[in-house]
């Protein structure tokens, strides 16, 4: 069953993924009725209603009950709770999940063997339909369970698939990273701003030229550092730029940093 048209979601959780999700399966054909939100805020369960029209309900374990695919959307220090109160709801339906660091052994425990689990690592991008999500099955889960997942998650996006031991490494790259970009448009946008460059002006600049260098190189069947050294003449501005960015070790930051994310994920899986 990898027909979007055949299936009943059930969203536990109406937070910002769930919703980069929703709005991307309702513009690839699902229709409104075959979603249900739960959250445990009124305020999200009425916007969900109004904003996308599809059913909005408090009780997670009916809407599980009813579902097909169940997409588990709280943050990970909220699954516990939620994979207690789904335990034992149903029997038949596929478990999405995509909270960072939580194995897919930890969810088949808490909700009962033999439980059939899809793990995935979805990144904010998807709110735009430009996401990436890496995808791994649980013991349980078959080849159609993987396939369904995929088609869901590629209303949003690309997708991939992962061993689930490489999962934290996914989550620090590509399920943070939007943020380290943001980091950097900032840092360049400051910059402008400091050698006289109107704010606004600053902006569309760094906005332009990060989705211009990003379109540019997922276009390109050239490597990022031969994309680099295209545009680095000697003795230019470019490179001039570049020396600072590596005697400030640059590299080194991002090892740091994507080390530090993936120590932080194996914390949140307890
Ligand atoms: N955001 C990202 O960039 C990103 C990327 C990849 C993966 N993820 C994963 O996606 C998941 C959701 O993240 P998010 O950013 O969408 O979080 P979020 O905006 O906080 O959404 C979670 C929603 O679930 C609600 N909730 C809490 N306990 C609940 C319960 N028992 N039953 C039903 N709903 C409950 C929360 O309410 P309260 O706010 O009142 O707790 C909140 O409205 C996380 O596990 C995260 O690891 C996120």
């Amino acid at each position: 069953m990898t027909n979007l048209r055949d299936i009943r979601l059930a969203c536990i959780g109406a937070g910002n993924m769930a919703e980069a999700l929703v709005k991307g399966l309702l513009r690839a054909g699902l229709s409104p009725a075959q979603v249900t939100v739960t959250d445990v805020r009124h305020e999200r369960l009425d916007y969900f209603r109004s904003a996308y029209g599809v059913q909005a309900a408090p009780d997670n374990r009916a809407a599980a009950k009813a579902a097909d695919v169940i997409l588990l959307a709280v943050k990970p220090q909220q699954m516990n709770d939620v994979l207690a109160e789904l335990a034992g709801a149903t029997e038949r339906a596929l478990f999405v999940s995509i909270a960072a660091g939580i194995p897919t052994a930890r969810i088949e425990r808490a909700l009962g063997a033999p439980a059939r689990v899809v793990r995935v690592m979805p990144n904010t991008p998807a709110l735009v339909g430009a996401g990436i999500s890496a995808l791994c099955g649980g013991a349980h889960a078959a080849a159609a369970d993987l396939a369904l997942a995929e088609v869901l998650l590629q209303a949003v996006g690309q997708t991939v698939r992962v061993d689930e031991a490489l999962m934290d490494a996914v989550t620090a790259v590509s399920g943070s990273g939007p943020a380290y970009i943001f980091r950097v448009m900032e840092a360049m946008e400051a910059a402008a701003v400091q050698h006289g460059l109107p704010q606004e002006t600053a902006r569309s600049l760094v906005l332009a030229t990060v989705a211009g260098a990003g379109q540019l190189a997922q276009s390109s069947r050239r490597a990022p550092s031969e994309l680099r050294e295209q545009v680095t003449s000697k003795g230019g501005t470019t490179e001039a730029a570049l020396k600072v960015l590596n005697e400030r070790d640059i590299a080194g930051a991002f090892s740091d940093a994507i080390a530090a994310a993936v120590r932080r994920a194996r914390e949140l899986a307890g």
